[in-house]
């Protein structure tokens, strides 16, 4: 299969918004990173995203929608519960997912044979007028195979699927760089899945006690199982070992800096860079956690092009705000190795 590139003006985002119409599959661009989108309410095209992915097949999507109408307008949940209202309200369009029991209308295939189902509406001009040109759910997972760092550009979603989807939209760089917030609304008090641009912080301002998923911060037991079935795979891992190490600023340099070798390199801040020995890769001021957020599957994509690198050390990004997030994917990115330096 040829994958088009298209551009991001009306008449190719018809032609993408046919393609779905037609089962096809469409790389497009979100706020958070690039998603592939199928449409959500037919079986078949929803089969070829798993596929074109190598996506296990028990890992559920989220169905994208325009506007809030659209729950009810396709019959997407069995009840709205008056919290979701609430996130719609301060948070929609945005990068959030809310899990709702599921309506009659979605396929087992999106749910992945939960009574679930993920809802998601971007913040995104390109996703939504596609979405509204298409008159149709998106079902749509982010646009990488299975196993490596979600897109943040549309190249990104080429070097993963040319040739194994249809079209992509080339929309520009994502602004936030990470998934959307997953909460699921199934269970009262709500519980955070995965942590994402919208904060737990910013969660609790508006519905109360969130509670949060024992998979978001630790690595879960060899056969749990997970709210989220997404969390129990080994996510955006680069070939080089990632270690995340614990400690403060004059330590992690010191320790990067007696370890250096061309095999090294380390993911630092912006305040890191001048003291480093190594080849080194910024995540931004030390303080600006939106551009950590931004900033990090990029990192992890250019630590996979230089076949040097065997060891990659990190700063250990704090669990507050949307450090949480980043923290969620480095320590999978690093397959949960943290090194302590501050035990004493
Ligand atoms: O920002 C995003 O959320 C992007 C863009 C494209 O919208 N999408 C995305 O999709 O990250 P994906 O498939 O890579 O991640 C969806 C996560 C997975 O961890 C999946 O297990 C979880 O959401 N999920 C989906 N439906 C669920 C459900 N019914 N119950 C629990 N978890 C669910
Ligand atoms: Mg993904």
């Amino acid at each position: 299969m040829k994958t088009l590139l298209l551009k991001d003006n009306e008449q190719d985002i018809l032609k993408a918004a046919e393609i779905l119409k037609n089962g096809g599959l469409v790389g497009m661009p979100t706020e958070t990173v690039y998603g592939l989108g199928a449409n959500a309410l037919n079986p078949q095209a929803v089969a070829k995203i798993f596929k074109a992915k190598g996506r296990p097949m028990d890992n559920p999507l989220i169905v994208h929608i325009s506007c809030f109408e659209d729950i009810e307008k396709f019959n997407l949940v069995s009840e709205i519960p008056d919290k979701a209202k609430i996130l719609a309200e301060n948070f929609w369009p945005g990068p959030i997912t809310v899990i709702l029991k599921k309506g009659s209308l979605v396929p087992d295939e999106v749910s992945a044979g939960l009574d679930t189902v993920a809802i998601r509406y971007p913040n995104h001009k390109t996703a939504n007028k596609l979405i509204k040109m298409a008159e149709l759910p998106i079902a749509a997972p982010s646009a990488n195979l299975s196993g490596s760092p979600s897109p943040t550009t549309a190249q990104h979603v080429i070097n993963d699927l040319n040739g194994r989807i249809d079209a992509v939209i080339d929309g520009g760089i994502c602004d936030v760089g990470l998934e959307s917030t997953v909460i699921t609304l199934a269970q009262d008090p709500p519980k955070l899945l995965r942590p994402g641009g919208i904060t737990l912080e910013m969660l609790e301002s508006v519905i109360g006690k969130v509670l949060v998923d024992n998979a978001v911060l630790n690595k879960l037991e060899d056969n749990a199982k997970p709210a989220s079935p997404g969390m129990k795979y080994k996510h955006y891992s680069p070939k080089a070992n990632v270690i995340i190490l614990k400690a403060n600023d004059e330590d992690f340099v010191d320790f990067i800096n007696c370890n250096k070798s061309e095999e090294i390199a380390a993911i630092c801040y912006d305040e890191d860079t001048a003291k480093l020995n190594v080849k080194k890769y910024s995540l931004g001021k030390k303080e600006d956690l939106e551009k950590h957020a931004h900033n990090l599957f990029e990192i992890l994509r250019e630590i996979d092009l230089n076949k040097t690198i065997k060891t990659v050390y990190s700063r250990c990004p704090e669990t507050k705000g949307v450090g949480m997030a980043v923290y969620n994917r480095l320590i999978r990115a690093a397959g949960f190795e943290v090194k302590n330096l501050e035990k004493s």
